[in-house]
């Protein structure tokens, strides 16, 4: 994957893991960021880079085919828009975009010009989660009825952000990309306790269409450490704890069920708890090789666009009905 010439901005604590990548697996030919101390050290780890605070010089490059944003998410939709107009790939962390219609526009753009788009969802990439879906789409756990997740820890406090933008992103990408459908309902709760409007506990409810139904609790003020989601099936359960070293995914032979001529008196089974192999690859590295193959091959019917405004879409929805 040699061949594709990435530029980045955005080089703090997220860009730098970006950076690492993408100069493993591509060929970094800019590096941006508004920090004069962050240019002066990436040029010297980088020296074969160019190194600049003005995005506008990376997008003037004809030879630059892909741009990485790794900026505040407030900064995201207005510098993809412009990498796009310009010509170039984009991978942008998540979210693209704060408004369903600003993500509405950067897919239409891409759509337009044939460029890939492609938001940071890195728990998609997770081979835990890879599992679940096998599961899932394999009917192995039955019609799924449930999902739900808990991201808790105590910090880290956020100013800028609250925790269903902060935190729930990553599991509404998640509980999408599992359910497949996009809710039809969508209720959080939460209150801002530390810093005005800026809310540091919040629970979601999101109801589908099939009538399968999905929770979320979301916050940084919290005794446990949790980074967990659990999915309820007719037949098996399975939960994804992103906390545990070895066994990432546990599966639970248990389930309801209904003893013939006893209509309607449900009993209970439990059977094997067993925990499948899962690869230990480092998410982010896939993230970063799978957009690489999109702009060598294409964008492909623009999925990971899709799936990004049908996350972006959830949270406005939650926002919406958190402030109501
Ligand atoms: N996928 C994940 O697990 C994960 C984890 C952490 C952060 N993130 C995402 O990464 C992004 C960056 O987060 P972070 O924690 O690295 O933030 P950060 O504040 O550490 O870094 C942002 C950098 O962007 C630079 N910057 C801001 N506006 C700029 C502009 N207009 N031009 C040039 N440079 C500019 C800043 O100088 C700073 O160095 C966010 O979108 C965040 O959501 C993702």
């Amino acid at each position: 994957m040699g061949g594709v010439t990435v530029g980045q901005i955005g080089l703090g604590y997220w860009g730098k893991n970006l950076v690492r990548n993408f100069d493993e697996l591509a060929e970094l030919t800019w590096l941006c960021d508004a920090s004069a101390e962050l240019q002066q050290q990436f040029a010297s780890r980088y020296p074969g880079a160019h190194v600049t605070a003005d995005f506008t010089a990376l997008l003037a490059d004809p030879a630059l085919d892909a741009v990485v944003i790794a900026t505040p998410v407030p900064t995201h939709y207005a510098l993809a828009k412009q990498a796009l107009e310009a010509g170039k790939h984009v991978f942008v962390e998540k979210p693209p975009a704060m408004k369903g219609a600003e993500m509405e526009e950067l897919l239409a753009l891409a759509e337009e010009r044939e460029l890939v788009l492609m938001p940071g969802h890195l728990l998609l990439y997770h081979p835990g989660v890879r599992k679940l879906k096998e599961l899932v789409e394999a009917e192995e756990l039955g019609d799924l009825l449930c999902v739900y997740s808990n991201r808790q820890n105590l910090g880290i406090i956020r100013r800028d952000e609250n925790a269903l933008w902060s935190l729930g992103v990553h599991d509404l990408s998640v509980i999408l990309y599992l359910v497949g459908e996009e809710p039809e309902e969508a209720i959080a709760h939460g209150n801002a306790f530390l810093n005005p409007g800026v809310e540091d506990v919040v629970f979601c409810y999101l109801r589908f269409p099939s009538g399968k139904i999905a929770h979320m609790h979301l916050s940084w003020l919290d005794p446990h450490k949790m980074r967990k989601l659990t999915v309820v099936g007719r037949e098996k359960m399975a939960v994804f704890d992103d906390m545990e070293l070895e066994r990432k995914v546990t599966i639970y032979e248990k389930a309801p069920w209904e003893p013939a001529g006893t209509y309607g008196e449900w009993r209970t089974r439990t059977g094997d708890i067993f925990s499948p192999k899962v690869a230990n690859d480092e998410p982010l590295r896939l993230e970063c090789q799978h957009f690489l193959a999109l702009v060598q091959n294409g964008p492909d019917g623009h999925k990971e666009a899709r799936d990004g405004l049908s996350v972006v879409r959830a949270l406005d929805r939650l926002t919406e009905s958190l402030r109501g």
